[in-house]
């Protein structure tokens, strides 16, 4: 069963369930609240006024995440736009755009760049060019023009235990040689695994502060950047409990040695690995952080 279905969120607006990966596009709380918070406000598009700017949006699905964006690099005066997508299912953006409550999320501006990229995935205007890859982003990494590097790059995967092989620490490294000295590198996930990975990468980690109605929570995800001093409000130093956790079995790296590794693959390897390990055992870590 490979089914998408409507969901609607907290807040209003609309999102689906994958069938096949067992699990929501975005949280119950959101998808437009997830896409504000854990994705745009991080960005700091500020920075990008009178600049050009490059972004890569993996596991591109409804497109909250560019639309977002696109919005708000509208209301700042940028010079260029140079956007790529990776997803590799169509059907979400072309359902998407068949629902009132999606389209009237956005300005008609959004709208005509979301409707370009569901019929051509291609859109260009004087600023502005966007190219939607349609395939596994293990794959189009590669066709990416090899001189581009870029400024965003979101990662908005299904979690790492539902869809590993776009978190693993080989896909990861694709990423570092993808992204600007400045560049953030933006997810939505705190899993150990990632972090460690980015981390052996060279990638200085922050955690993005959660939003106070989601304060019971201790993380609303990851910024990573070779830059070590982000100005940035939205974001922190990983606390004493978060750089524990990347020394506990859960930090135990997704690994993809091949690129073409199935889910189950991928799965199966590290959960060997993590028996095997000497390294703190992740309930322990839990406990004493007082979240068993
Ligand atoms: C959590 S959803 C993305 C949410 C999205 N950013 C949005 O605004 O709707 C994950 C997306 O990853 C896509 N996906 C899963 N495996 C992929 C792969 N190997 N390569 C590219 N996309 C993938 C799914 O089709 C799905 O659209």
């Amino acid at each position: 069963m490979n089914n998408l279905i409507k969901v609607i969120t907290k807040d209003g607006s609309i999102s689906f369930k994958s069938e096949k990966f067992n699990e929501n596009f975005h949280s119950k709380a959101g998808a437009y609240y997830e896409t504000k918070n854990k994705f745009i406000n991080p960005s700091k598009l500020e920075r990008f006024q009178n600049k050009s700017i490059n972004v890569l949006d993996i596991c591109f699905g409804i497109g909250y995440n560019s639309a977002l964006l696109f919005e708000k690099l509208k209301k700042i005066e940028f010079s260029n736009l140079n956007w790529y997508g990776l997803e590799i299912d169509k059907r979400p953006l072309n359902y998407a755009l068949t629902d009132k409550k999606f389209n009237d999320l956005w300005s008609p501006k959004v709208i005509e760049i979301l409707n370009s990229l569901n019929l051509k995935s291609f859109y260009k205007n004087k600023n502005l060019v966007c190219n939607l890859m349609i395939g596994d982003a293990r794959k189009e990494i590669l066709n990416l023009p090899k001189e581009l590097n870029f400024d965003l790059i979101y990662l908005d995967g299904f979690s790492p235990q539902k869809c590993p092989e776009i978190w693993s620490y080989e896909f990861l490294s694709q990423l570092k040689n993808k992204i600007n000295y400045e560049g953030y590198l933006i997810t939505y996930t705190s899993a150990a695994a990632v972090r460690k990975s980015l981390k052996n990468l060279g990638f200085n980690l922050f955690n993005i502060v959660p939003t106070l109605s989601n304060k019971n929570n201790w993380s609303d995800g990851t910024l990573a950047t070779f830059y070590n001093q982000p100005n940035n409000p939205y974001i922190k130093q990983l606390s004493e409990m978060e750089i524990e956790h990347l020394n506990t079995k859960a930090s135990i790296p997704y690994r993809d040695l091949t690129g073409e590794m199935s889910s189950k693959e991928i799965l199966e390897i590290r959960k060997k690995e993590q028996q095997f390990s000497k390294l703190l055992n992740t309930n322990a870590w839990r406990k004493k952080w007082e979240m068993a």
